[in-house]
């Protein structure tokens, strides 16, 4: 099954300079949804049409959709002038499906059922409409009840008898007949456009079967996209979508309307997911994880029973049974392994901690190796930048790090080895030692009575 998806229009009302159909919504552009549910609907062959000015979106999708065709349509001269500028690729015999890029609620569900009826009806074409009770901007399909009669657009009404049944803007044909039709198509109406609208009428005024197909699906599947408030809308249902999976696998969320993961993120059943979370890019989730509100996890891993708490991590890596934050800030390169614990206001960089790492507060730690069961007490810091480059800090299994410690890279503390409260450490350590760098506390008996 071939599929031409419609996505040139211009978009200005999304008052934006980016394509309106690359508007990224949950994690992906908003037209790799639309591509998506035809992929997982059995569509093999997909002709994306874009603007002149489309090259951005032949790039970006071009690099996450494997084998998407693009076509360009010089000038947005309406929806049936689309679909001619996307129909190289369709033969005579395919069975050809029509949608539109800006509706990323679309199901594959909906295109199979749209499909299936196809094939029982032996139609020529269908036309996917809905029951709305206000029709708004869309157009009205009119049909004797069994066969499909005309399209009319809002804008081109005259004394049209009213109709509840809107036209969805998704299509399928025969090749051979939406070919044909597409070479008899005129721009006679209210917006001098080549309406695709007509196409079904030609095809169905050469005495061929075509019907009308009345979904069930619910209105939201078929949000388009104009605006920013729809853009909004439509990530607000599809987030619903995406918690209401994550829920049906077993995962707890104190509150789905104030929980935000990005699509295709993998959250493990047991995971309990406090209010105000938000999970982006490539995150994972292990079982029994407990994500604490105000979290902002980004590309993030999270080990099994793990618990975070109002903390931003970004590249990170978080072992199993872990402790992290309240408050914590893991960046990127930020692996911990098991068992560790990474407290208030403690900040992690591109460091390797091994397994038992405690850093229970106010600490960072940047570019750094450290050992397993190392304690990094309160206000201890790895002084890792000198001003022109960076430095590594290495320190043994074991090794207590005092509180107020600085550690200036590239430095090195041997396993066992303490560090004194206090100290700024330039030169290493040995592994047992204890290492001391302060002044010596003076006594001045009576001072401030002078
Ligand atoms: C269209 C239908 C209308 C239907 C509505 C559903 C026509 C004439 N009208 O109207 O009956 O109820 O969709 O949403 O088809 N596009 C191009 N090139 C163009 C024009 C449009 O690629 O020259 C693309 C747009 O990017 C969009 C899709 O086609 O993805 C629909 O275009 P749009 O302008 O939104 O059509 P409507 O006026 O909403
Ligand atoms: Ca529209």
């Amino acid at each position: 099954m071939k599929a031409i998806i419609l996505a040139a229009g211009k978009g200005s009302r999304m008052q934006s300079d980016l394509q309106k159909v690359m508007h990224p919504m949950l994690g992906k552009p908003i037209l790799q949804y639309v591509v998506e549910a035809a992929q997982e609907a059995g569509c093999d062959d997909i002709t994306v049409v874009v603007g002149k000015d489309g090259e951005a979106v032949r790039k970006e999708l071009g690099a996450v959709c494997d084998g998407v065709h693009f076509a360009v349509q010089d000038e947005p001269l309406g929806t049936g002038h689309a679909v001619l500028a996307g129909a190289g690729r369709v033969t005579d015999n395919d069975e050809v499906l029509v949608l539109c890029g800006d509706m990323p609620l679309i199901t594959s569900d909906f295109i199979r059922e749209l499909m299936k009826f196809k094939r029982d009806n032996f139609s020529e074409a269908v036309v996917a409409a809905i029951y709305r009770d206000e029709l708004g901007d869309f157009g009205r399909v009119y049909d004797d009840n069994s066969y499909f009669i005309e399209i009319v657009e809002a804008r081109d009404i005259k004394n049209h008898p009213t109709t509840k049944w809107a036209n969805t803007g998704i299509y399928t044909f025969r090749g051979r007949s939406l070919l044909r039709a597409l070479g008899m198509m005129n721009n006679n109406n209210a917006q001098r456009e080549y309406y695709l609208t007509d196409v079904p009428k030609i095809i169905s005024e050469d005495g061929k079967n075509v019907q009308v197909f009345r979904s069930r699906a619910p209105m939201s599947v078929f949000t388009g996209i104009n605006t920013q408030e729809h853009l909004a809308e439509a990530a607000a249902h599809m987030r619903s979508r995406i918690n209401a999976g994550h829920m049906a696998n077993g995962v707890r969320m104190l509150d789905p309307a104030a929980t935000y993961i990005d699509d295709g993120i993998k959250i493990a059943r047991g995971v309990v997911i406090y209010p105000n979370v938000i999970l982006e890019g490539a995150c994972e989730i292990a079982a029994g994880a407990i994500i604490g509100t105000g979290c902002h996890l980004t590309d993030t891993t999270v080990g099994e029973n793990t618990h975070v708490r109002q903390s931003v991590a970004h590249s990170a890596k978080i072992g199993a049974n872990c402790e992290v934050g309240p408050f914590a800030y893991l960046r990127p390169g930020a692996i911990l392994g098991n068992d560790c614990r990474v407290g208030n206001f403690v900040e992690v960089k591109n460091a390797n901690l091994a397994d038992g790492v405690k850093m229970a507060h106010l600490a960072y730690i940047g570019d750094a190796d450290v050992g397993q069961n190392v304690n990094f007490s309160c206000g201890a810091i790895t002084a890792n930048y000198d001003g022109s480059k960076k430095h590594r800090t290495k320190i043994g299994d074991n090794a207590f790090i005092g509180s107020n410690v600085n550690l200036i890279a590239p430095v090195e503390i041997g396993a066992d080895a303490i560090i004194a409260a206090g100290s700024t450490i330039t030169d290493t350590v040995p592994p047992c030692a204890l290492g001391i760098a302060r002044e010596r506390q003076c006594i001045k008996p009576g001072y401030s009575k002078k």
